[in-house]
């Protein structure tokens, strides 16, 4: 008799658990939105937003056929306060997937909590070559690039396609300077070129002055420089000031000019630079995305916004494959890393390492575009250096 009861009581409590697995199954998927809303990456931040709640809502509003609900936190680009942040949306919210941040100082300390916890993790633009490299994990994703792979090949295009023999570097001191500056150096020392001097400013400082003086005082052949959002802006429009545009062509990575040529204007004309995303590809996918997105957000796209775009896409693919059901770590990453991703940029792959290998894009700033002039370096992967998986 006694046994009989703790029977029952067993099996009753196993229905009621059962039921409760089933229904937070059925529940609403807590994402947690990393972005900075505010400094000088603000405007990257609502373009990664705004991208991915386009995909969201062409997708009826569900992710592997879960409801989304969000949960969203101003990282202010501030390494400072990103365990604290990130902690918060881990613990307190208990958010089942994070996707962020726009800055790799920020980003480091993302991945190093996610890594502790097992939390989901897609990072939507910040190119910290450790993310994919040394802190690479089943659980953490990027669907945008390493700082390392625009950077090589503007380096390879500079020398190579430009000919030129000596270039300058400037970038703001963290990390996604450090490494941008360090993949442009490799790609053109490789290729016959020398860099004669690396500058940096403190990020977010915009004050170029004396810089440019020692840049105009030293006569390299080139320019490559690493800055974004309202830096970008600030120091695109400093150069030309300066009257250098003239005589030293300034090249960089295309965040040096992607959802920032309303503001530089003349300023940045003919420029080139190197990305996995171009104005006037042409395609159709690439054409029906900017048409949804202009119409929905009255504005054009920018790289910024494909890339939380596909984050919202891989995150799809994850949990189609687990039905919804991201406890299921390993089956949810295995269905990314095999599969296509069906970008505006073009199809790319994430491999073991989770970075995208993709098209690197020369583009030249013609009137507002950065216009498509060809491909610099065809599927290009990141060496994932550190990377054991
Ligand atoms: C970065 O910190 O990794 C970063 C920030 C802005 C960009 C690109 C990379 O546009």
């Amino acid at each position: 008799m006694k046994h009989r009861i703790a029977r029952t009581t067993l099996a009753a409590l196993t229905l009621v658990a059962f039921a409760t697995v089933g229904h937070a199954q059925q529940g609403k998927l807590k994402v947690g939105m990393m972005l900075p809303y505010s400094g000088t990456y603000a405007a990257l931040g609502t373009a990664i937003e705004n991208g991915f709640r386009l995909r969201l809502q062409e997708q009826g509003g569900k992710l592997g056929g879960r409801e989304i609900e969000f949960v969203k936190v101003d990282d202010e680009s501030d390494p400072a306060k990103a365990t604290d942040n990130v902690n918060k949306l881990i613990k307190r919210d208990n958010v089942d997937v994070i996707v962020g941040t726009v800055h790799s100082g920020v980003a480091m300390a993302m991945a190093k909590a996610a890594k502790e916890s097992g939390t989901v993790l897609i990072v939507p633009n910040a190119g910290a070559d450790a993310v994919t490299g040394p802190m690479c994990a089943q659980n953490i994703f990027r669907s945008s690039f390493s700082n390392w792979q625009p950077a090589y090949a503007m380096g390879v295009v500079a020398a190579k396609q430009e000919g030129k023999k000596s270039a300058m570097t400037i970038t703001w001191k963290y990390a996604a300077g450090d490494e941008s500056t360090a993949g442009f150096k490799e790609g053109f020392e490789k290729n016959g070129g020398k860099v004669v001097k690396q500058l940096t400013v403190p990020f977010p400082n915009v004050e170029f002055q004396a810089l440019l003086t020692e840049i105009a005082a030293a006569k390299p052949d080139a320019v490559y420089a690493f800055f974004a959002g309202g830096g970008a802006v600030k120091f695109v429009k400093d150069y030309a000031a300066a009257g250098l545009d003239k005589t030293i062509p300034l090249y960089g990575p295309g965040f040096l000019t992607d959802g920032t040529l309303d503001a530089q204007g003349d300023a940045a004309k003919g420029m080139l630079t190197t990305l996995h995303y171009a104005d006037g590809m042409e395609t159709p996918r690439d054409k029906s995305f900017r048409t949804a997105y202009a119409k929905e957000y009255k504005l054009q796209p920018d790289v910024y916004a494909v890339q939380g775009y596909d984050a919202a896409q891989m995150l799809a693919i994850g949990l189609n494959a687990v039905k919804g059901d991201i406890s299921k770590k390993a089956e949810f990453a295995s269905a990314i890393e095999s599969a296509k991703i069906d970008s505006p940029r073009g199809t790319f792959t994430v491999g073991k390492s989770h970075n995208p290998v993709q098209d690197i894009y020369l583009r030249k700033v013609e009137g507002k575009e950065n216009k498509m002039v060809g491909v610099a370096i065809k599927g290009l992967a990141d060496p994932s250096r550190g990377c054991k998986l």
